[in-house]
């Protein structure tokens, strides 16, 4: 059977853009900020990001465009016999997991869309934030949210790479900024929003620590999607011609930007009404419908957040569905539509299994943690960081050295690219795995 490939390069950035804008940017990224102290943990999420996740989200493409496979198919084809097709499981799987709670987290964000649609903020804005408690925690409202964002995803899904992913990138990407720029806009006019502007640009360094550290690669992982098999399975619809290391510069590069104006959209405002920053992930339910109330123009603000939020977590969802899909069609031989079926099937029950646990089955706890908070913890703690070492140890150390050149500089044909590659292999076989690994084990240093 014929693979299916991206049909453009802008269509690829988008996609791959895509996947990592999402929810990381709007709803968890302000609220680390928050938690973790402001500008301090910005600077150290961006030195991380462009010094250890450039290089991993290049070695994740390297292995998909190599193999031209899925995650799991990837390492059988390149290393064949071996066990680093467990990776591969892993691969497949994290995604999987992950898409169960960021669907009902979606649901939520429609819900809240359909809310700011019909109801006037100004006067329910206070009982909206109230709301969400409620809401969260009832059983029905939740589920059928949850069943109707997974739907949407499924159903672009199932159009294919090239009519469903790439197309809905190409409409949803550019207007995801024009509308985190409205916002921005609105906040960063509203009077006093230079002090949540100094508190996000003026950095405390005593606010620096280990535990902040693992906290920041998280959020630099999660929010480029990188050690989940996502980069691996887009990549390996990409053609020969592509060039890998501005494709993955020119990603990382627009993330790290959503994730900043979402920042400046957000906390002056936060500042500005006097509520607290660190409302941890209650913030963009809880604290902003409460500032939108209070805000000019505060309906339509409303609108354009939770539009913004819909959008942005609808295409990294379908990222982490066509990973699951991908591995069905070409390992398992089903058609597209049953691929679908299933992976909907499956991330549908154990989503609703996460939704409850903020409900009836809020009692249910693995060390501390309620059902949602631990795939969470599971999955961006240490599945995927794990992901991402397996990746940079098996492209740095499994892969032959010329493999890997030519994949970096296509066969020689990308000049600019030779010299870049001696400084990104040596972080790649070295630095790299060494800092995952320290960074790794801090998190289990309390
Ligand atoms: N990067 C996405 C975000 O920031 O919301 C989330 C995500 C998508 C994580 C895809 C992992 C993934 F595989």
């Amino acid at each position: 059977m014929e693979r299916e490939n991206f049909g453009s390069k802008l269509g690829v950035l988008l996609a791959m853009a895509g996947s990592a804008v999402g929810l990381g940017n709007l709803w968890r990224f302000p609220y680390m900020v928050g938690v973790n102290g402001g500008a301090a943990f910005i600077l150290v999420y961006i030195v991380f990001t462009v010094i250890l996740c450039l290089p991993i989200f290049i070695s994740e493409f390297v292995i998909g465009r190599r193999s031209q496979s899925n995650a799991l198919g990837s390492f059988r084809k390149l290393a064949p016999g071996s066990k680093w097709s467990l990776v591969g499981i892993l691969a497949v799987l994290t995604p999987m997991i992950i898409l169960s709670y960021y669907s009902v987290v979606g649901g939520w964000s429609l819900r809240f869309f359909c809310s700011a649609c019909t109801m006037d903020f100004t006067k329910d804005g206070t009982d909206l934030a109230g709301m969400f408690g409620l809401f969260a925690s009832s059983v029905w409202g939740p589920i059928i949210f949850h069943t109707i964002f997974l739907g949407i995803t499924a159903a672009i899904i199932l159009a294919g790479v090239q009519k469903g992913i790439e197309r809905f990138s190409k409409v949803m990407m550019p207007l995801l900024f024009i509308l985190i720029i409205l916002m921005a806009a609105r906040t960063l006019t509203l009077p006093g929003a230079k002090e949540g502007l100094q508190w996000i640009l003026k950095p405390n360094f005593s606010k620096v620590s280990l535990s902040m550290c693992a906290a920041a690669l998280g959020q630099a992982f999660f929010s480029l999607s990188i050690g989940y098999g996502i980069i691996l399975t887009y990549g390996s619809y990409v053609g020969k011609d592509v060039n890998i290391v501005s494709s993955a510069a020119k990603t990382t590069g627009m993330d790290m930007l959503f994730s900043l104006i979402a920042c400046c959209a957000i906390m002056p405002a936060v500042f500005i009404f006097n509520v607290s920053p660190n409302a941890g992930p209650g913030l963009v339910f809880q604290t902003l419908p409460f500032i939108f109330s209070k805000m000019p123009l505060g309906n339509f603000v409303a609108v354009i957040f939770f539009a913004t939020l819909v959008v942005a977590a609808l295409t990294s969802a379908i990222s982490l569905f066509e990973v699951g899909v991908a591995w069905l069609v070409e390992e398992r031989k089903l058609s597209r539509k049953w691929a679908t079926l299933w992976v909907f099937f499956f991330t549908w029950v154990v989503g609703i299994i996460c939704s409850l646990s903020f409900g009836p089955l809020n009692g249910i706890k693995l060390f501390k943690m309620e059902i949602f908070s631990l795939l969470d913890y599971l999955s961006s703690n240490i599945l995927m960081i794990l992901g991402g070492l397996f990746f940079v140890v098996f492209v740095g150390w499994k892969m032959k050295k010329a493999d890997v050149r030519e994949e970096f500089t296509n066969s020689g044909a990308l000049k600019g690219n030779n010299w870049l590659f001696a400084p990104v292999y040596f972080i790649i076989k070295w630095v790299a795995p060494i800092a995952v690994i320290l960074i790794f084990i801090s998190n289990f240093i309390k």
